[in-house]
């Protein structure tokens, strides 16, 4: 009899720290990190180089069939370009959440994502990790924190690295972001009656990694 690979699903919105837990969890388990959010920051960035329109459907998914990207070292490659830094602006989480609306572009990568399940696991980050990539998931998260604590770590992130910031636009961009990904209708971000919640607003990321490595244990997924 083989068990299918375990997965863990960590959906939530957008600054929610999921990216970071799911790196965190995967570390400590030694298992495989899908980082899905960075998939349509590429495609976007790909998109705008290539001067395709982002509501131009047809044209965007013939992009992200045929992504030249690659993780490597922690760093983000298309083709030969470091293009690490460029996907986390502004600019590109806009984009991503443009381009993610499209039913023909999430399709498109729908079989590089399910490719991230191997042997020992797999932490899966996004917004339909447990909807639609991996609908059987051993373990779903629905991580999630008020928009002010988000728009304030974000605010925090960039004075740190010495980058301009102004809270009121970041709140703002936050909530027409989380209006996008909440009510587009092909695989909006939904908390799953078969998700456990998981509010960070008064948690740190210790707190939080803690949270599901105890999940782990108590589903016997690892020891
Ligand atoms: O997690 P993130 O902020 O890097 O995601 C960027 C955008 O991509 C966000 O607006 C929602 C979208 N996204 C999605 O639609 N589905 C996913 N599985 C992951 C991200």
């Amino acid at each position: 009899v083989t068990r299918p690979v375990p997965v863990i699903a960590i959906d939530g919105p957008s600054a929610s720290g999921k990216g970071t837990v799911a790196e965190r969890v995967a570390a400590a388990l030694g298992w495989k990190v899908l980082d899905s959010g960075s998939l349509y920051r590429i495609v976007a960035l790909a998109a705008t180089r290539a001067g395709v329109a982002l509501d131009d459907e047809a044209g965007v998914a013939a992009i992200a069939a045929s992504l030249p990207a690659r993780f490597e070292d922690g760093k983000v490659l298309l083709g030969g370009d470091d293009i690490s830094t460029d996907i986390r602006s502004e600019a590109c989480s806009v984009g991503a959440s443009k381009v993610a609306v499209l039913p023909a572009v999430r399709e498109a990568l729908l079989g590089r994502q399910r490719d991230y399940r191997v042997a020992p696991g797999l932490v899966g980050d996004g917004r339909d990790m447990g909807s639609v990539i991996f609908p059987d998931a051993q373990i779903k998260i629905f991580l999630t924190a008020t928009a002010e604590a988000r728009a304030g770590r974000r605010y925090k992130q960039l004075m740190e690295k010495g980058l301009p910031a102004n809270m009121q636009s970041l709140l703002d961009d936050l909530r027409e972001r989380d209006a996008r990904d909440a009510a587009r209708p092909v695989a909006p971000l939904v908390k799953l009656p078969d998700a456990v919640l998981l509010d960070t607003t008064e948690l740190d990321v210790e707190g939080a990694v803690a949270f599901v490595l105890d999940l782990v244990r108590d589903r016997g997924l690892a020891a």
